[in-house]
């Protein structure tokens, strides 16, 4: 039996347990999934003991994505090197080398591309990426190697915003910026692609509140939180007529690469996968 994880902490609303055991009944694989949790102090240890486990990789949630980082040295894929984090560890030669990557932003792109088609970077010029945390790292990270002109990030703590900007302007040939909150309103009228990777919107949490009048009817709004799926930006975003792009699906695309290195499966992202995490997130907790 081949064996995989998610190692995080806390890790019992983890949701991706169901996501991967939807895909090893779907395609007869004789493996397993399970949900680790292990504290920050407790990391190194586990990540040593991974092979002699019997497991052949995993994926690292919150809080472990940047000290399993730190732990892997050089063996992180170039994606992983300019977050700055990993989610997803595998094994090179029999249990030799562990490496890790970061497919939040693969995800996140996969998402778009599934909802709108693979053309959408053809007239989007200018986004507008809410929030500078690990989520934003890896979005504005892949948003990079598409032909747009300009990348603006905008942080209620602009420090973080300009760090992550001097981090990544090196790589590829669009434009970053940093933005402060108060000037989110303005850069609206410029985008047409609105991203939110901040917490806002998440129940439990304050809406974000932008106003949406002054955004380019052709623009399309995004966001990562999918508890609710239809958060109140969303629901604004659709009420002004813009396109919306929920963040369940990149929940779902950034599982893929892990699935297809662990189990020699390139898993589908279908509508059953994805009614199955609805029912779980709409279901009695
Ligand atoms: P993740 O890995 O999911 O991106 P994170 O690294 O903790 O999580 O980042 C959270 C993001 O949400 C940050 O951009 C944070 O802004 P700050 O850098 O100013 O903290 C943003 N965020 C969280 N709560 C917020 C709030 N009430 N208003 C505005 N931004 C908020």
């Amino acid at each position: 039996m081949i064996k995989a994880f998610v190692v995080g902490h806390p890790i019992k609303h983890s949701r991706s347990p169901l996501i991967h055991g939807y895909w090893l009944k779907r395609y007869g694989i004789d493996g397993s999934y399970e949900r680790i949790d292990v504290a920050p102090v407790d990391l190194d240890e586990f990540l040593v003991a991974l092979w002699p486990l019997g497991f052949v990789g995993g994926n690292v949630t919150i809080p472990h994505k940047e000290a399993v980082f730190e732990f892997l040295d050089n063996n992180k894929t170039e994606r992983a090197q300019r977050v700055g984090a990993v989610n997803t560890l595998w094994y090179e030669d029999e249990g030799i080398e562990l490496w890790g990557d970061n497919t939040d932003g693969l995800g996140f792109i996969a998402n778009l591309n599934q909802n709108l088609g693979t053309g959408w970077d053809q007239y989007v010029e200018n986004v507008l990426v809410i929030g500078a945390g690990g989520a934003a790292r890896g979005i504005v990270a892949s948003l990079q190697d598409h032909p747009l002109k300009r990348i603006l990030v905008a942080n209620r703590t602009i420090s973080k915003a300009e760090e992550l900007v001097r981090d990544l302007e090196r790589y590829g040939r669009v434009t970053l910026e940093a933005l402060a909150w108060d000037d989110l309103d303005n850069a609206l009228a410029r985008s047409q692609l609105i991203v939110n990777t901040t917490s806002l919107g998440m129940a439990g949490q304050p809406p974000l509140l932008l106003d949406l009048e002054k955004v380019p009817d052709d623009a399309i709004v995004s966001d990562i939180v999918y508890v609710p799926l239809r958060t109140p930006l969303l629901a604004a975003a659709e009420a002004r007529g813009l396109r919306t792009v929920d963040g369940l699906g990149m929940l779902l695309h950034q599982a893929v690469p892990g699935f297809e290195r662990w189990f020699g499966v390139r898993p589908e992202v279908t509508p059953e996968l994805r009614a199955l995490i609805v029912a779980d997130i709409e279901g009695p907790s």
